[in-house]
């Protein structure tokens, strides 16, 4: 038996690697390596994609969050709800804009923003200004009806869909339904790069013209400072040229996540379950099991050496650089899940013989 990596971005297809070197020779022949035709080509591939956005393309997905927040204009003092399971992100860049997260409890079930709970921050917090939808694992979240509540309250959308590219609800994609989005093409994401990649997708085209002066050190043109708050975060000519060529596998891509997910939940017994839905609106970026005695299913899967991880292990509120900043939120469904949560192999590379495997040590919970 041979161990199944969580992931394994070494396995090229050989015509992958052809396309891929012939993009880079390209590049490296043209001279012209920052803001050139590939960043336009791909600026303008999400933004058809997106239903005609704006995007402005940067240097990662913690960049296109910062660069969203600033489009939108959002002021220190500012609060925005987010959920405290995604990984930090956006509250690590709330933070440092000074602005306040507000958190908001998940669905116990699906591990997205509760619909629920944000009615009541809502509430709560009537000078909300606004709220990051993470689609988190590639599942879309109930990302209709919290759009319908936070604009009938004045309060901006932004979905941060780093997770969740190519995932469509009613045939509109994640990234199309709030006033801006967010991505990242870190190369383990479904579309990923050869280094780091971001964009930004604005609903507005007047925010989307600040935010690519901020994007560039507050530029309205060359060496014209017009913004006092910008800073210089691009994405390169090579990563943008890698992109477009795989842009063209994403949705093939995601088909075969979503069949790799699609075996696990045959396989699994009754007491588990998966962050998933068997339609468009999962990408399966990442295949999480809920399972109430985790330690015992990482034992499991030790022995039937198959990789294993936790997405993510500690939530924003408990985390050691913030817990002081929270110690009155309690979020029951969050701090339930994240420990229960464990994240097991998915990536479209797998060989049928590891799905199988996977597939053999779940059926042995
Ligand atoms: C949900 C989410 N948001 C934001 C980010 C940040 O992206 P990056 O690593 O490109 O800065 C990531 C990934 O790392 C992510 O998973």
């Amino acid at each position: 038996m041979t161990t199944v990596p969580i992931n394994d971005l070494s396995r090229w297809d050989s015509s992958e690697l052809n396309e891929l070197s012939t993009q880079i020779r390209r590049v490296l022949k043209s001279g012209h390596f920052m803001l050139g035709s590939n960043t336009e080509a791909l600026e303008t591939h999400l933004g058809e994609r997106l239903g005609g956005r704006k995007v402005v393309c940067v240097g990662n997905g913690t960049d296109a969050i910062n660069i969203a927040f600033a489009g939108l204009g959002l002021q220190p003092g500012d609060k925005v709800a987010t959920v405290a399971n995604a990984g930090g992100y956006a509250t690590g860049v709330l933070l440092r804009l000074q602005c306040i997260p507000i958190f908001v409890d998940i669905d116990p079930n699906t591990a997205q923003i509760s619909v629920a709970s944000f009615k009541q921050t809502v509430f709560l917090h009537p000078d909300l200004k606004a709220v990051v939808v993470t689609h988190l694992y590639g599942l879309m979240a109930d990302i209709d009806s919290i759009c319908d509540i936070a604009h009938k309250n004045n309060i901006q959308v932004v979905e941060d869909c780093a997770q969740a590219i190519g995932a469509s609800l009613d045939l509109i994609e994640a990234g199309a339904w709030g006033d801006v989005s967010t991505f990242s093409f870190y190369p383990t994401k479904n579309l990923g790069c050869l280094g780091d990649g971001g964009a930004v997708a604005f609903r507005d085209p007047t925010h989307a013209d600040l935010a690519r002066r901020i994007a560039q050190y507050g530029w309205s043109e060359r060496y014209t400072i017009s913004e006092n708050n910008g800073f210089n975060t691009r994405i390169d000519e090579i990563q943008a040229a890698i992109l477009l060529a795989r842009a063209k596998s994403l949705n093939q891509n995601n088909e075969k996540r979503r069949t790799i997910v699609r075996a696990y939940a045959a396989s699994l017994p009754d007491k588990y379950s998966l962050v998933w839905k068997d339609d468009l609106s999962y990408v399966g970026h990442l295949a999480v099991l809920i399972c109430p005695d985790r330690k015992n299913v990482q034992s499991v899967l030790h022995q039937h050496e198959i990789g294993h991880g936790v997405h993510y292990p500690i939530s924003d509120h408990q985390q050691p650089a913030w817990k002081s900043l929270f110690k009155e939120t309690t979020l029951p469904n969050t701090e339930a899940l994240v420990n229960s949560i464990i994240t097991i192999p998915c990536f479209p590379s797998m060989r049928e013989s590891e799905i199988h495997q996977v597939c053999a040590a779940l059926s042995d919970l």
